[in-house]
């Protein structure tokens, strides 16, 4: 059975949750990662009572045992790994600890290129797979008071745009999903009490998900690095 790994996984309006049912409901077996338990079982438990496969891995993204041992339980039909990890760490520069910046980079980039590693190594011997990441604004602008976060999450689209060269001709497709705004989901839900009332102007997770299926679908003579995906409502 194809298997999908998403690591990044919190709440059930959350981004990676939602991209674990999807994949699920279209008949992958999908290991659901992340750092907290509770949250990745309650989304694993809703998949097998929905008639899916799921299996939850707690993993730290920025930790590189667990990454290989993640994908050491993937099995030899993995065929789509997606990054989803990456919260937003704000904050000005001239107040920023040396070791906030450097968290922020392990965990949106860094983790990136442990997970992205791990994904094609175990991609190559069936020469195909498709490895996406997730991206936000920051990956295309720096912003006032997000030095740490716009820096990482844009190394992290290089990065993904390199692997993309570097694997193509292998059967690898690569590709990153441009989140430009916020998403209507418990992060933003929970940050801003009111958010909820203006949910025009916040990014619907579904349709991120259908980016994130459109780039898995494509034929290798038709393939795209990159869908950004944004509100009608949005400045950009
Ligand atoms: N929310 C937005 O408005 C927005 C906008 C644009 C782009 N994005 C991007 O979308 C993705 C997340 O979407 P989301 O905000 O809806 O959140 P989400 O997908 O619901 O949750 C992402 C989860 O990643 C987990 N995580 C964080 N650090 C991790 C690590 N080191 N290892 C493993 N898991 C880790 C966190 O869970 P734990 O804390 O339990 O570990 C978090 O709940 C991120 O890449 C983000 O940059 C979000």
């Amino acid at each position: 059975m194809k298997t999908a790994i998403v690591i990044g996984v919190g709440p059930e309006r959350g981004l990676g949750a939602q991209l674990c049912k999807r994949f699920a409901a279209e008949g992958l077996r999908v290991i659901v990662a992340g750092r907290t338990k509770l949250a990745l079982e309650t989304i694993a438990n809703d998949i097998t009572s929905s008639g899916g496969q799921a299996l939850p891995i707690v993993a730290d993204a920025t930790n590189e045992a667990d990454v290989v041992a993640m994908f050491d339980r993937a099995g030899d039909e993995l065929d789509l790994a997606i990054y989803n990890a990456g919260n937003n760490t704000p904050g000005r520069i001239l107040e920023m600890e040396a070791g906030y910046f450097e968290q922020s980079w392990r965990v949106v980039c860094f983790g990136g290129f442990l997970f992205g590693r791990e994904a094609v190594r175990r991609m190559l011997p069936n020469k195909a797979g498709t490895l996406l990441f997730t991206g936000a604004s920051a990956s295309l602008r720096g912003k006032s008071g997000y030095g740490a976060f716009n820096s990482a999450k844009a190394g992290l689209r290089i990065l993904a745009q390199a692997m993309a060269k570097e694997y193509a001709s292998e059967g690898i497709h690569v590709g990153h999903v441009v989140v430009d705004g916020a998403i209507a989901g418990d992060k933003i839900f929970k940050r801003i009490p009111d958010a909820a009332q203006r949910e025009n102007s916040l990014v619907s997770i579904e349709g991120i998900v259908d980016a994130f299926a459109f780039l898995y679908r494509q034929s290798p003579r038709a393939w795209s690095f990159e869908v950004d995906v944004r509100t009608s409502q949005e400045r950009w």
